[in-house]
Formats: structure tokens, sequence, C-alpha cells
């Protein structure tokens, strides 16, 4: 038979199941290069400003992702607990996109607008405080350590030469909308703005 000269050939096995899988591959991969929908920014999505980013910048050195992920699945389960499903368009100007998948705590990319700025305040200085059984460790020293402004305009000037549209007047404000911001300030900031564009999508 056919099939068992296949599973006594490791070498043959080998080839045909590499075809198989570059055939599922290909038929995920291929379209993407064609359709400009997923390079494009979706409605409403703009490029960090200079807090957010830097807030941003805060978020990864800290290691928040390896407790939340941003990246809402298109299922009913994800969509009626957390908003709109995620979309390619929404990531462009993130570098690197932060989708995750380990998800300690909720996701977070439809968390802008959910909690005021004290609630965030409290949260991150000791969630307990607003959260009695969380497990999320607290972030107080945020609150207390000033942003390195002297480094935003050379970042955003890093992103401009990746396709993040920054002006020239952006990049030049950069220093003095950063300066003088604490740490906290800058992560909020950050974390107010995910998914805010879609709450104008509709379902
Ligand atoms: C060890 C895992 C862990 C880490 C690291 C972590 N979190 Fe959390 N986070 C959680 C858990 C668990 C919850 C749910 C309980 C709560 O609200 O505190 C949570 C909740 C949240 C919420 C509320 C989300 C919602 O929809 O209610 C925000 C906002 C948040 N975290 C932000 C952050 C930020 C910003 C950082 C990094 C500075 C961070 N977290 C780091 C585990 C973590």
């Amino acid at each position: 038979m056919n099939h068992e000269k296949i599973e006594k050939n490791v070498g043959l096995l080998g080839v045909l199941t590499a075809i198989v899988i570059s055939v599922g591959g290909l038929v995920e991969i291929v379209p993407l290069y064609f359709t400009g929908q997923v390079g494009e920014a979706a409605p409403g999505i703009k490029p960090y400003t200079a807090l957010q980013l830097e807030g941003r910048d805060i978020y990864l050195r800290e290691g928040c992702y390896n407790c939340h992920s941003q990246m809402i699945r298109p299922l009913r389960a994800e969509t009626e607990r957390y908003g709109h499903y995620s979309l390619a368009g929404e990531s462009v100007y993130d570098h690197p996109f932060q989708f995750g998948s380990k998800r300690t705590g909720p996701d977070l990319a439809r968390v802008g607008g959910r909690y005021s700025e004290e609630w965030h305040r409290a949260h991150l200085n000791n969630p307990r405080d607003v959260v009695p059984e969380s497990n999320m460790p607290g972030f107080p020293w945020l609150a207390t350590t000033v942003v390195n402004a002297e480094g935003t305009a050379a970042k955003m000037k890093a992103l401009r030469t990746v396709g993040v549209p920054y002006s020239d007047e952006e990049i030049a404000g950069a220093h003095d909308a950063v300066a003088g911001h604490t740490e906290q300030d800058a992560l909020i900031d950050y974390l107010q703005s995910l998914g805010i564009a879609s709450k104008t999508w509709g379902k």
C-alpha cells in the first residue's frame, strides 16, 4: 500500500510533510502580501504621543507583557468581555507589537478609558488597594521617578525611519512634552490610549 511505503521511508515522509505544511502556511501568509489592509492604520489609529511612547517603553521595561496580552481574539467570549477584536491595522505603529498570549492578568488592548487616572495610580502603587484579591505586583517607584526626556526625540526619529509618520514639530516638541512627568504619568497616559479608537468601530 502506498501509505505503508510513505510511513516506512523517513525521507519521503519528511518531504511530503513539508509540502503539506507549506500549503497551509502559504494559504495564510500569501494573501497578506496582496491586501494593503494589514499594513494600513485602522480608523482612528494615530502614532503614540511623546509621553505615551515613553509610557510604552516603561511597560516593556517593567515586563508588564509577561502577564498581559494585547490581542482580543475574534471569539464571542472575548469580544463580550473586552470589546472589538484586535485588527492588524491597530499595531502598525507598534514596534514591536505587544500581542502576547500570556494572560495572568486581563488583556489590556481595550483598557483605555475603563478606569480613572486615580484608579490607575492607586493600582500601580499597590494593586491590592483597589482589587483586594489581586496578585499583580506593585510598581510604586514609577510614581517617584521622573521620565528621562533626553532620548525621546531620538526614539521618535528612529521610529520615523521604520514608517511612523512623526512630524518635525512633534519631534522638536518631544523633550518639553515629556520633561517633568513621572514614569507613572507616562505609563498611565499610554494605558489610557489603548483601544480608544476601537470604540468608534461598532460591533
Ligand atoms: C505577575 C503578573 C502581572 C504583572 C507583571 C503585571 N500585572 Fe497587571 N494585572 C495582573 C493581574 C492578575 C490583574 C488582575 C487583578 C487586578 O486588577 O489587579 C492585573 C490587572 C491589571 C490592570 C487592570 C485590567 C482590567 O481590565 O481590569 C491593569 C491596567 C494592569 N494590570 C496593568 C499592568 C501594568 C501597566 C503592568 C506593568 C507595570 C502590569 N500590569 C504588570 C497581573 C500582572
